[in-house]
């Protein structure tokens, strides 16, 4: 069987990732920096499954993980993130570091030592999970909009160096999905509400939502799609103009052909 690799495993998108890529015939290698969380989804997942934590940010701890693998892994999914909310005024140094290290660096790091044993072997393919904040801004988000849009960047930046060694690569970008890291928010009956009734479908999406696009894009179904950012958010950032008033009086406007 085929070895999938997915990072951030051990908890919302990453596990229902995980979970998918093992109904889709992969054995799953399930990478998470919480130890007991990757344990318990590769528990769930059964034999074709394997935890170990890995601190995506350190450059020692992937190499470490990969040269342990049995073989190299035919997908890699960059699913592990971290967000630290406030405004840019206010935001910390550190903050600022850290988010970068694990959401963009991590991404590089080991997209780079996936690569690298992919063309090895003659391919593969890189899903890399980044956000509609990378094509959005949004309050509060600190460094992480900064990050997602990189990561969509870098996305085609691998795409085009790898992809003639027989890497594609694309990225997933999640709307506002009930899952994972946004638990949190959407608990607020309010805010949850207010928040779906900017999405065009009227709701939220789940990590399963976001699971099928990544195994979709992994798949001989995509083999000729390479460099994209796939954004799976019921038409959140189409939303621009939804609600926009226009008086009742005002029917077309411009010339009237029939004149
Ligand atoms: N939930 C959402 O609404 C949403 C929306 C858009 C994008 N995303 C993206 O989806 C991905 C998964 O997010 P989630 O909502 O499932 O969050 P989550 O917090 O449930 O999962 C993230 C996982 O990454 C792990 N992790 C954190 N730092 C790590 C590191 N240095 N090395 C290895 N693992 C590390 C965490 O332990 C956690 O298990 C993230 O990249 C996130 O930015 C989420």
């Amino acid at each position: 069987m085929a070895l999938a690799v997915v990072t951030g495993a051990g908890s919302g998108i990453g596990a229902a990732i995980a979970h998918h890529a093992a109904k889709a015939g992969y054995d799953v290698a399930v990478w998470d920096l919480d130890a007991d969380a990757a344990s318990r989804v590769a528990a769930g997942i059964g034999d074709n499954a394997t935890a170990r934590q890995v601190n995506i940010a350190s450059a020692e701890s992937v190499t470490q993980a990969f040269d342990v693998l049995p073989e190299p892994p035919a997908l890699l999914v960059n699913n592990a993130g971290i967000v630290r909310f406030g405004p840019l005024l206010e935001l910390s140094e550190a903050d600022w570091r850290v988010v970068l290290d694990v959401n963009l660096t991590g991404t590089f790091l080991v997209s780079r030592e996936a690569a690298a044993r992919m063309i090895a072997v003659g391919g593969g393919s890189i899903v890399n999970i980044s956000s509609v904040n990378g094509v959005s801004a949004a309050p509060n988000a600190g460094a992480y909009t900064s990050t997602k849009g990189a990561i969509n960047t870098l996305t085609e930046q691998m795409a085009l160096e790898w992809g003639p060694l027989g890497v594609r690569v694309n990225a997933v970008a999640p709307g506002l999905i009930d899952a994972g890291m946004s638990e949190p928010i959407y608990a607020d009956p309010q805010v949850r509400s207010l928040r779906q009734s900017r999405v065009p479908l009227g709701t939220l999406g789940s990590a399963e939502d976001i699971a099928g696009a990544v195994m979709f894009l992994a798949s001989d179904t995509a083999g000729y799609v390479n460099g994209q950012v796939l954004i799976v958010d019921g038409g959140l950032t189409k939303s621009a103009m939804l609600g926009l008033a226009r008086p009742q009086s005002v029917d077309s406007v411009g010339v009237d052909e029939d004149s």
